[in-house]
């Protein structure tokens, strides 16, 4: 039984300048997750937001925080972001010297836990820990910037995870994250991806209307 498809919008492509506003609108249009992508100019080159800006807009809405932490190291950031009111802290094994260690840190701070693989990281760094993860992230684009091209071959192996994740009755969500839209959506869903993150397609499409976009998604 698939798990019903849910839309985690990235933050990046929003306004940086009235985020607050952008989280409450997000809501509003229908948003499942709120996809908060975490970098930190060393793991990718980039540097966005950081605890305390996610601490700001924690009372804003109830909805979940899905932390993608693109930093390294990340042990000794777990706490910070987990106090900041991230729901779902998402890592990568690059990041980490021990994934089983970073695990259970999040695990210790009560969050569900998700892995992120880049395009061209194998599932192989992952399938020993998919029996205690909740998510696996699945990056359709290099990790750093919002806006950039689909990256088809990453479908097979979300096909792969898919199939691993059946075969074990893992409770594992896969989410795909990069260059997500109206076009390639259907193909991510049919590959087995059940959450689907978008930034650019969703706040610059059909003159940013955040509900229609968010649906397009849903629906396709
Ligand atoms: C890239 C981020 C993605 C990105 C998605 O490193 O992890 O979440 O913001 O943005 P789009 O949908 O524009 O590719
Ligand atoms: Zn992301």
């Amino acid at each position: 039984m698939n798990n019903p498809i849910k839309i985690s919008p990235s933050i990046l492509s929003a306004n940086f300048s009235k985020l607050g506003e952008e989280v409450i609108s997000l809501e509003k249009a229908g948003a499942d997750y709120i996809h908060i992508d975490v970098m930190d100019g060393h793991f990718v080159p980039n540097l966005t937001i950081g605890p305390e800006v996610i601490k700001t807009l924690r009372p804003l809405t109830n909805k979940i925080f899905d932390v993608h932490l693109m930093i390294s190291p990340v042990d000794n950031f777990i706490k910070s972001f987990a106090n900041a009111g991230a729901d779902i802290i998402t890592f990568h094994p690059e990041a980490t010297k021990d994934t089983s260690k970073t695990i259970s840190l999040i695990k210790k701070e009560g969050k569900k836990v998700g892995i992120s693989l880049k395009p061209n990281s194998k599932i192989d760094l992952i399938n020993n820990f998919l029996g205690e993860i909740d998510l696996v992230l699945i990056m359709s684009v290099e990790p750093g910037f919002g806006g950039q091209k689909f990256m088809p071959e990453v479908l097979k192996k979300t096909k792969l995870l898919k199939e691993l994740i059946s075969k074990n009755n893992f409770k594992v969500d896969i989410e795909i994250d990069g260059g997500i839209n109206f076009e390639n959506c259907s193909l991510a869903k049919e590959a087995g991806a059940n959450i689907l993150v978008s930034g650019s397609t969703i706040f610059k499409e059909n003159k940013g209307d955040l509900r229609k976009n968010i649906e397009i998604l849903r629906k396709n």
